[in-house]
């Protein structure tokens, strides 16, 4: 059965990337039929925001969606997209695998971690306001569903990977509410998996020990901040945010993309990295259960990658954004 699915094209290098990975999932055998979608700043204008709600009332109706980055308009009153979407759709878990790859130059070899990113709460519930002039308050917001949400999410992934621990990152010591009803229902979510190791480890001692020995870790948990920061730390251990994918999942949609933005600095050059939204793209076939052409897909990007003829200009070499995907294609 064919199975149609919102594109979203996004600006910047969102329409480049976006292109690339819809040739490559279309040349792989999966069946998918398309429902595209201009957003972002070439919207903005007829719209007046740069998601307007028929995108949203076609991933409610698809529940599943490829998106390419979007940026979000500084102090201009918007709020970000992706939080806008993530929250609208109740998106609770953010996923951002993080692996290293033969041919990518890294510090590292054997990075192979998953981030488990609670995606609707936190300091990202957009509650702030002035007091006065000189004092702004942001309210920080934890509940035991959404915590609970995210840490069964990442122990069921866990079991259903083979992955052998995860690793509750928090900042209970200073923030013992809120950080602290995080961390106690990870504890209890943990005593469900038996054969699954659990650990806490607060969220600055994480930081340091991901850039010492990333190799050590395996799924790992965390409210919002924790996830944004640490998600785009952990992709600097093995080349950078280009080889990033990521899925938004929730109980009734799906939205997957790159965990890179629309990157102002190269877009319409021809030169963007198109490895994370392609790699988002198997993510999305492997929830549809098109397995054999997720692996198709993601076997042929590992050799290109390996061979490293086709290198974007971010891991070192000169392809062109078409050039890199065409590799790929040939690769099928
Ligand atoms: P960015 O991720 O767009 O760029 C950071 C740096 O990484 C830039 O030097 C860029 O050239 C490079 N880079 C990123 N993706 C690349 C790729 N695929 N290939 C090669 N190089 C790549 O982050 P930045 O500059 O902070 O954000 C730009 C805009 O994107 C902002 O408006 C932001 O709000 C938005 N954004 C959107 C996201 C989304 O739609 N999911 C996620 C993150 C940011």
């Amino acid at each position: 059965m064919t199975r149609k699915v919102t594109l979203i094209k996004g600006d910047g290098i969102g329409p480049e990337v976006c292109e690339a990975a819809k040739k490559v999932v279309d040349k792989s055998g999966a069946s998918i039929e398309w429902e595209e979608f201009d957003a972002g700043t070439s919207v903005l204008e007829k719209y007046g925001t740069p998601i307007p709600e028929h995108i949203i009332e076609s991933i409610k109706k698809n529940k599943v969606a490829l998106k390419a980055p979007v940026t979000t308009p500084v102090g201009k009153g918007f709020r970000s997209v992706n939080v806008t979407l993530r929250k609208s759709l109740n998106l609770y878990a953010n996923i951002r695998p993080i692996k290293t790859y033969a041919g990518v130059k890294s510090r590292y070899e054997n990075v192979d971690l998953v981030i488990f990113r609670e995606n609707t709460e936190d300091l990202y519930a957009g509650i702030e306001h002035m007091i006065n002039d000189e004092i702004a308050e942001s309210v920080k917001i934890i509940s035991r569903k959404a915590s609970m949400n995210i840490v069964k999410a990442a122990f069921d992934y866990a079991v259903k990977n083979g992955r052998k621990k995860v690793t509750a990152v928090h900042k209970a010591n200073i923030m013992k509410l809120s950080d602290g009803l995080f961390l106690r229902t990870a504890e209890e979510v943990a005593k469900d998996y038996k054969d699954i190791e659990f650990e806490s480890v607060i969220v600055d001692a994480m930081s340091m020990k991901l850039v010492l020995n990333p190799e050590d870790y395996d799924v790992l948990v965390m409210p919002n901040l924790y996830g944004d920061i640490l998600s785009d730390m952990a992709s600097g251990l093995i080349g950078g945010l280009g080889l990033v994918p990521g899925a938004n999942i929730g109980k009734d949609a799906a939205v997957f993309e790159a965990a890179h933005g629309s990157a102002p600095d190269i877009a319409g050059q021809n030169k963007a990295n198109p490895t994370a939204i392609i790699l988002s793209a198997v993510m999305m076939l492997k929830y549809l259960g098109e397995d054999a052409a997720a692996d198709k897909i993601e076997k042929a990007v590992e050799n290109v990658l390996k061979e490293g003829k086709y290198l974007t200009c971010d891991l070192g070499g000169n392809a062109t954004t078409d050039k890199f995907t065409e590799a790929i294609i040939s690769k099928l």
